[in-house]
């Protein structure tokens, strides 16, 4: 599918409708797509990203249909395959391009597609290239989410292409947003599920964009932001230090006596004002949990004990708690066991990469008695004097 965002410049990459996991990890409940931006300049032509190999004939086809015989160079943002996979096919049908690119994503794309080194034309931070009318300025974003991220601007335009910063994974005809709230949604789950452990370097990032005129940010998953203010506005407030009133229960149960600590805390807390968010590991989409953690306050991990340690799921939880690295500002853990138990210390050495306060954990042995709701109780006040020690209640 071809869309022309402006005179000489197409979105000519593939939407993947279909597509439900993205690395064999991370649900995609809206598929995705892989946007690919040809620019004709009045002396040369640029290809800014491929596509997935998977969809490398959409590519070629629409390629074709713009009747492109010549492309000069191939700006290449990010060497993740989802944009790079096709580009040994772009330089084999077209072998005259060059790949544009910054010294680390160079050292990836040898790595990872045999690119040779002949094929590259390496650039630096800030530094322009000519297309003739147009001037595409080259800005490093490291980190966003590999070491060799950069993105364009092309100055005449003042289009921002940012690969996969301000990317969502979200499959749509429209070019444009149309629906905000939903890929809203979309692009937050996006930065929670890949950026958030990078949360420190975008914030830098967003300083460094931030002098451009940008009228249009293209990113290469997802549709075109046309009002750049929502997508940069959001980054500021998930990147920021600030939480909400928010507590976020990942939590797994056998027989039912986590579910019922569970349930009683998720009450006490409502009655406190403050928001829960529950997740049952066994049922949730993982995408959600993550989004969840993006601006909670709290998180609290239930689990019941498993052969000493957590239930799998919880500690999968608990990892995954742990790499997203989110600003959560206090952690605790609820659960129980039947005659001995090492699920506490197993799960709190796991989130060890969380800067949080740990809040007295409720451990109990069996079923919830009168004495153990009480302490839920305790650690229900508890949160609610921290959330109000931070000044979000
Ligand atoms: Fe969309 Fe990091 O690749």
């Amino acid at each position: 599918m071809i869309r022309q965002i402006k005179p000489d410049i197409y979105s000519v990459g593939a939407i993947d409708f279909d597509r439900r996991i993205f690395d064999e990890l991370i649900p995609l409940p809206h598929g995705t797509s892989y946007n690919s931006y040809l620019i004709k300049g009045r002396d040369k032509i640029v290809l800014i990203d491929t596509v997935d190999p998977t969809k490398i004939h959409e590519l070629f086809s629409n390629l074709k249909e713009l009747d492109i015989k010549h492309i000069d160079y191939v700006v290449a943002h990010h060497g993740e395959q989802d944009h790079s996979g096709s580009l040994p096919n772009i330089l084999d049908a077209f072998p005259m391009a060059k790949v544009v690119t910054n010294p680390k994503c160079k050292e990836i794309l040898k790595d990872l597609l045999l690119i040779p080194d002949d094929k590259f034309i390496t650039v630096n931070d800030r530094e322009t290239l000519s297309l003739g009318d147009k001037t595409l300025e080259f800005i490093y974003t490291p980190w966003v989410h590999w070491p060799d991220t950069m993105i364009t601007y092309l100055k005449e335009d003042k289009i921002l292409f940012t690969c996969d910063f301000f990317g969502s994974h979200f499959a749509s005809s429209d070019l444009y947003i149309k629906d905000i709230p939903k890929v809203y949604e979309s692009a937050k789950r996006y930065y929670a599920e890949i950026m958030m452990p990078f949360r420190n370097s975008i914030k830098q990032h967003l300083q460094k964009i931030s002098p451009l005129n940008i009228e249009i940010i293209v990113p290469s998953h997802g549709p075109v932001y046309l009002r750049p203010e929502v997508i940069i506005e959001a980054y500021k407030l998930w990147t920021s230090d600030d939480v909400l009133n928010e507590v976020v229960i990942p939590y797994v149960s056998m027989h039912g006596s986590t579910q019922k600590m569970v349930d009683y805390l998720i009450n006490a807390l409502a009655k406190r004002g403050i928001t829960v968010k529950p997740f049952n590991l066994t049922k949730t989409d993982v995408g959600e949990l993550a989004v969840s953690l993006v601006d909670a306050a709290t998180i609290v991990i239930g689990s019941p004990t498993v052969l000493v340690g957590p239930h799998p799921s919880a500690m999968y939880a608990a990892y995954l708690a742990n790499v997203l690295k989110p600003k959560t500002r206090f952690a605790s853990v609820i659960g129980s066991y039947g005659w001995g138990s090492k699920m506490l210390e197993m799960i709190t050495e796991t989130i060890h990469n969380l800067k949080v306060e740990l809040l007295e954990p409720v451990i109990i042995k069996g079923y919830p008695k009168q004495a153990d709701f009480e302490k839920l109780d305790i650690l229900a006040d508890r949160i609610l004097v921290k959330h109000k020690e931070i000044g979000i209640v």
